[in-house]
């Protein structure tokens, strides 16, 4: 556990941004911006809530979570690197790599004189990663919590060789109800279908949710808008320096599997990740780095 009175003392202002003790005996930083609520876990730089004023939640956190040290948080934004899914060939790597359960450290906290709360990250270099990753790279996350929701994962790289790097800020959407709402800007491409084995598929129409989805959806750079009639509302994505969305929902059969969903559960969100994965492998050159960046923001429903 950092030291809380530590972290309140160098970053925290009053009101507005406070370090405490959270579920699980984890670290939290709560932001009270005067356009947004937002909770994050230091652990993994894990956001768990953006609530913008006057709005539903925006983020999903399952009411199964489970908050423990070094393990992954079920909702919220975890942070996939240096690999996304499994390791490309190492099977007994963690899935989605470990920087969603490693310690962060806070480099920042500011307040912007045009608006908003500015928080920066770093995961904290461990000796024990370095079996899976002996690569020299800085990692930092940046969240920027106002009405609008800016994420940027920025991956440095500090070696003399160049590094290969598979990514996603794997955010879990909460919707009113899963089967009504529909996933627009991702018409026309094709897809590799995971749950049908990897084979490549064209979308046609909007995606809409009625099986187990989990898609990596190729050459996607366009906005994405959840469209959610239930809550009157449109959920925009905008993303940077990804070509890769993957949408996913475990459905019935393989949520009711993890123990951190509730009965019912996989109805009330959805993921949409902004990534680089499969073709999209970012190769970063020595002193040279990748921002992957997204952008949501809440729309009145159309
Ligand atoms: C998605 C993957 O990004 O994450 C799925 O495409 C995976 O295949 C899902 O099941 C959840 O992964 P995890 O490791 O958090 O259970």
């Amino acid at each position: 556990m950092p030291d809380l009175s530590a972290l309140n003392t160098r970053f925290g202002i009053p009101g507005r941004v406070i370090f405490s003790e959270g579920p699980g005996g984890l670290a939290t930083v709560e932001v009270n911006d005067p356009c947004a609520h937002a909770l994050l876990a230091l652990q993994g730089a894990h956001l768990l809530d953006w609530t913008p004023a006057g709005a539903e939640p925006v983020i999903w956190l399952s009411p199964a979570a489970k908050f423990a040290r070094g393990k992954a948080i079920r909702g919220g934004t975890p942070i996939c690197w240096p690999w996304f899914g499994p390791h490309p060939t190492e099977t007994t790597y963690p899935a989605h790599g470990f920087a969603r359960t490693a310690c962060w450290e806070v480099l920042s906290v500011e307040c912007p004189a045009d608006g908003g709360t500015r928080l920066e990250f770093r995961l904290i270099p461990e000796e024990s990663v370095h079996r899976w990753w002996p690569h020299a790279t800085r990692l930092e996350f940046h969240i920027l919590v106002g009405s609008e929701l800016q994420l940027t994962l920025l991956t440095k790289n500090i070696g003399t060789a160049p590094v290969a790097v598979g990514q996603a800020l794997h955010t879990y959407f909460a919707v009113s109800d899963v089967c009504k709402v529909r996933l627009v800007g991702l018409e026309g491409l094709s897809y590799l279908d995971k749950v049908h084995g990897g084979s490549v598929k064209l979308q046609h129409g909007p995606v809409t949710f009625h099986e187990e989805i989990d898609r990596i959806y190729r050459d996607s750079v366009q906005d994405c808008i959840i469209v959610d009639p239930g809550l009157k509302r449109r959920l925009r994505i905008a993303k940077t320096g990804s070509r890769s969305t993957v949408v996913w929902n475990p459905w019935i059969q393989k949520s009711a599997k993890m123990d951190d969903f509730v009965e019912s559960g996989y109805l009330g969100m959805v993921c949409v990740e902004t990534a680089n994965a499969a073709d999209d492998i970012v190769t970063i050159e020595p002193g040279a780095e990748h921002r992957l960046g997204v952008v949501y923001s809440v729309e009145p429903f159309a």
